[in-house]
């Protein structure tokens, strides 16, 4: 996949998917600003990854849910190197509960980080991107968005309505250049299954014509595919990437 050179922001690097994505997108040879809320672990990670401080990466401190902090991320981004080409909004949390059970509070969270983040991140980035006459931005759906999951209202709402910004965005940008596509991972081994029952993983594993739950890998290639210029005629696509878990 030929990403050489490109500036790419990752959300939700810190750890889990986009961890891995980083290391992914740095191997290829991109730039790589690594964005997250929790700024120990973003240091922790920077450090791992890039101990010398001799690699493309940036360590940028992020809350896609401030449009204050989105402004300053983007802006530290384009000081150092200009441009913008590839958006990964890959961050996301998740705060379960059945309908009768749901805090209010924790719907509002998780519309305001997974859905409302996306759209702060995208609109920031998409002038750089518009100036540029290029660019591909990723937006990190799930199976849940599009089937519906027990416990998991607000995850759903966020994640469904994610590829619904993906279409439209998918329309209105392709005249400035910009691809606009989703990727929709099936159950992947990160820290955010961790309050999964294995029982439950069990289920799924069984459930998965492929008979594995994801790895952060399998999620961060279809990030490197969609970022790469072998992507550059697809748009509004919802990639799936499940082990066939939803057919
Ligand atoms: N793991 C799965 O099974 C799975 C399945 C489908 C979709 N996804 C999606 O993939 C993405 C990555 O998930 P993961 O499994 O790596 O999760 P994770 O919990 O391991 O990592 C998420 C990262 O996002 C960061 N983050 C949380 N809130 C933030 C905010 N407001 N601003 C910036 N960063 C923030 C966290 O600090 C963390 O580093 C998420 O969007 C998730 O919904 C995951």
């Amino acid at each position: 996949m030929n990403v050489k050179d490109k500036v790419v922001m990752i959300t939700g690097a810190a750890r889990g998917i986009g961890r891995t994505a980083v290391q992914l997108f740095l191997a290829a040879g991109a730039k790589v600003a690594m964005c997250d809320i929790n700024e120990e672990q973003l240091q922790a990670t920077r450090g791992d990854l890039d101990p010398e401080g001799a690699r493309p990466l940036l360590a940028v401190p992020l809350n896609v849910a401030d449009r204050a902090s989105v402004d300053a991320a983007v802006k530290t981004v384009t000081a150092a190197w200009g441009r913008i080409d590839v958006l990964v909004n890959n961050a996301g949390i998740t705060r379960d509960a059945m309908l009768h059970k749901l805090a209010e509070e924790d719907f509002d969270r998780v519309i305001s980080v997974n859905l409302k983040g996306v759209f702060n991140c995208t609109q920031a980035v998409v002038p750089v991107m518009s100036a540029q006459k290029s660019g591909a931005i990723i937006n990190t759906s799930s199976i849940v968005g599009v089937y519906g999951n027990v416990g998991q209202t607000n995850y759903a709402a966020a994640k469904a309505g994610l590829i619904g910004m993906t279409k439209t965005w998918a329309k209105e940008l392709g005249r400035h250049g910009i691809t606009v596509n989703a990727v929709a991972p099936g159950f992947t081994m990160t820290e955010m299954l961790a309050t999964v029952p294995e029982k439950v993983l069990d289920g799924v594993r069984n459930n998965t014509p492929l008979k594995r739950l994801g790895a952060p890998e399998d999620i961060g290639n279809a990030y490197l595919f969609l970022g790469s210029k072998e992507a550059s005629f697809i748009t509004g696509q919802v990639l799936g990437v499940d082990g066939g878990l939803v057919l």
